[in-house]
């Protein structure tokens, strides 16, 4: 963890009067990550897919990035697509995949879950409701599970697409991804995860796993924003949303960038690397904030959310009684500590969180969320301290929350 001591110095200078307590919604770029961007805005600016020496350049970086990323994977360089982030990569595998289904005549029905991220949810729900796809959400138990039984319950002949995420970002909990790929397709049908949580405290062997597409998002493992991965399995067929110059196989036109290419293929296989370092690091973390947490707080007034066990490494989530999960984090950020109440996008978000509502709790509880989610830089002394925080973050809100 020596280099991202550094890195905190060099880049994360809010550290100073901050605890970041936030690496579900991003993480620092770690310093080796910076390096080995740099040549690619400084020396190596050729557009890629130029046939001159400049462009061959770039090619060439983006070429080896790409197979780092494949040879990580275990799959083959031309699987691989760079996209601009998470969400779009969840986009292009749900709606590329659908639609190429509906040009082949192959099917119309797609199967996901109510907990996945809007990148997935709000696609199918698109799907449905202005182009007519016929989709089933599955519901999911008190820990945020899918069911592998309903999944195969729900499968019909003209079933394309199982889209179901791998871990949850806010709630933590793992789905049992392998057993459903496999269901999937002994059916006939693609499986696609989005992996944008679970992507780096994975190992993947896609050449064995029963996983068809897979998203993927660097900034979430201390690589760059504004790049994204997705792994297509070779055969599988989507139909590009972004039409133009037909850059990554005519999957995703627009000049790739090589800079954040490099970055993430870098960022994923120092994540690899370093993987079992990171989880122990991590869950040892975790688990002392969770235990400190839950001892701090009345027990009527707090609840863990998500899988006990089968859950993120570095991700721990509350509910807590009557409290608004954004009052929290105000007088969380005023106290020196950065959360989330689940997940970037809804922060600011006053309405009860639906994936509170699906995992079952009542709504004295579903606008109390809170996640803490661990990094490499985090110590002990961190947990320690928002443990010792907390107790007064939570009096502080109490008067403000009416009757809720
Ligand atoms: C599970 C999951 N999927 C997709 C996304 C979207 O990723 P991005 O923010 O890179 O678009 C996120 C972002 O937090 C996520 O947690």
């Amino acid at each position: 963890m020596a280099a991202f001591t550094h890195a905190q110095a060099a880049i994360c200078k809010m550290k100073q009067t901050h605890i970041y307590l936030d690496h579900g919604a991003s993480t620092p770029v770690h310093p080796q990550v910076v390096e080995a961007m740099i040549p690619f805005w400084t020396d190596f600016y050729g557009n890629p897919s130029s046939a001159h020496a400049h462009g061959r350049d770039a090619g060439f970086a983006l070429e080896e990035a790409r197979r780092t990323i494949a040879d990580l994977l275990h799959a083959q360089p031309n699987e691989i697509v760079f996209t601009g982030c998470g969400s779009e990569s969840d986009n292009l595998a749900v709606r590329g995949v659908m639609w190429d289904a509906r040009l082949q005549g192959r099917g119309n029905h797609l199967i996901t879950s109510c907990i996945e991220h809007e990148a997935v949810l709000e696609t199918a729900v698109q799907l449905r409701d202005l182009f007519d796809f016929n989709v089933t959400i599955l519901p999911v138990d008190g820990y945020g599970r899918v069911s592998p039984d309903a999944v195969r319950a729900a499968l019909r002949p003209d079933t394309v697409l199982v889209s179901l995420m791998a871990a949850n970002n806010e709630i933590g909990t793992m789905q049992p991804i392998l057993e459903i790929g496999a269901i999937t397709r002994q059916h006939g049908a693609l499986f696609h995860t989005d992996a944008v949580q679970a992507g780096a405290t994975t190992r993947w062997n896609l050449a064995q796993m029963p996983i068809d597409l897979l998203s993927l998002a660097p900034h979430k493992f201390y690589g760059p924003k504004g790049v994204g991965i997705l792994y297509v399995r070779d055969g599988v067929r989507l139909v590009s949303a972004l039409t133009g110059g037909g850059q990554e196989d005519g999957r995703r036109s627009g000049t790739v960038n090589v800079a954040f290419a490099v970055g993430a293929a870098q960022a994923f296989q120092l994540a690899q690397a370093q993987l079992d370092e990171r989880v122990a690091h991590y869950t040892r973390l975790r688990d002392h904030l969770i235990a400190g947490v839950l001892a701090a707080i009345s027990a009527d007034d707090i609840r863990l959310t998500g899988h006990p066990t089968e859950r993120l490494p570095h991700h721990a989530s509350f509910a807590l009684r009557g409290l608004s999960g954004n009052d929290l984090l105000i007088h969380l950020d005023m106290a020196g500590f950065s959360a989330s109440s689940g997940s970037a996008c809804k922060t600011g978000n006053p309405k009860p969180s639906a994936i509170l509502q699906a995992i079952g709790l009542g709504e004295e509880w579903t606008t109390g969320g809170l996640r803490f989610t661990v990094g490499a830089q985090n110590t002990l002394a961190d947990v320690d301290a928002l443990i010792a925080a907390m107790p007064r973050v939570v009096a502080q809100v109490r008067p403000f929350s009416g009757d809720r």
